[in-house]
């Protein structure tokens, strides 16, 4: 799906906003909201334990966090727009500020996300795109750490 599709009709800024151009919009149809529940559950029950990333939410915040994250990604992913209607533009690299995300801590964030990947068990083709996706979207979050 590109940012023609009639979902982003008078909404450019946010195709634009969340990087879909050029992406095929159909791992939703594929993995639907049961899917993208699956991951993010997976990823957040790493997150807790994790001596980097788990103290970096506040207390107890873990589940709210996840049901941004998730209902942003069924967004990216082609789905409904729950994310932007609820928190409008995404801007996550300037919503990720407060916390020190520099390379080693990026670098954990993708180690849980891609062992959350596998057992969400997605086909191998939605499961690369995700694992190129995030791996792209993390770099971009760093923001300790470089000159
Ligand atoms: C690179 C390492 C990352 C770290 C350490 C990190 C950490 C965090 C933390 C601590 C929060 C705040 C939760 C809260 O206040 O309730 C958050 C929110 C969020 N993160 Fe990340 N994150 C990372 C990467 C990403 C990536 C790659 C994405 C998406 C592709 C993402 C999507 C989100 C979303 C959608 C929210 C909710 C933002 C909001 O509406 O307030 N994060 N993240």
């Amino acid at each position: 799906m590109a940012c023609e599709s009639a979902v982003y009709a008078g909404k450019g800024w946010l195709c634009d906003a969340l990087r879909i151009g050029g992406v095929d919009g159909s791992v939703f149809e594929i993995v639907g909201e049961a899917g993208f529940d699956r991951l993010t559950k997976a990823f957040y029950d790493r997150v807790p334990a994790d001596e980097i990333l788990g103290p970096m939410y506040p207390e107890g915040r873990y589940e709210q966090a996840r049901v941004r994250l998730r209902d942003f990604l069924v967004g990216r992913f082609g789905g409904p727009q729950r994310y932007v209607e609820q928190r409008g533009h995404p801007r996550l690299r300037m919503r990720h500020m407060p916390f020190p995300i520099d390379e080693r801590a990026r670098n954990r964030w993708m180690e849980l996300m891609t062992q959350a990947i596998q057992e969400a068990e997605f086909p191998p083709a939605v499961a690369d795109e995700m694992l190129r996706y995030f791996a792209d979207s993390a770099t971009f979050m760093i923001n300790r750490g470089r000159p």
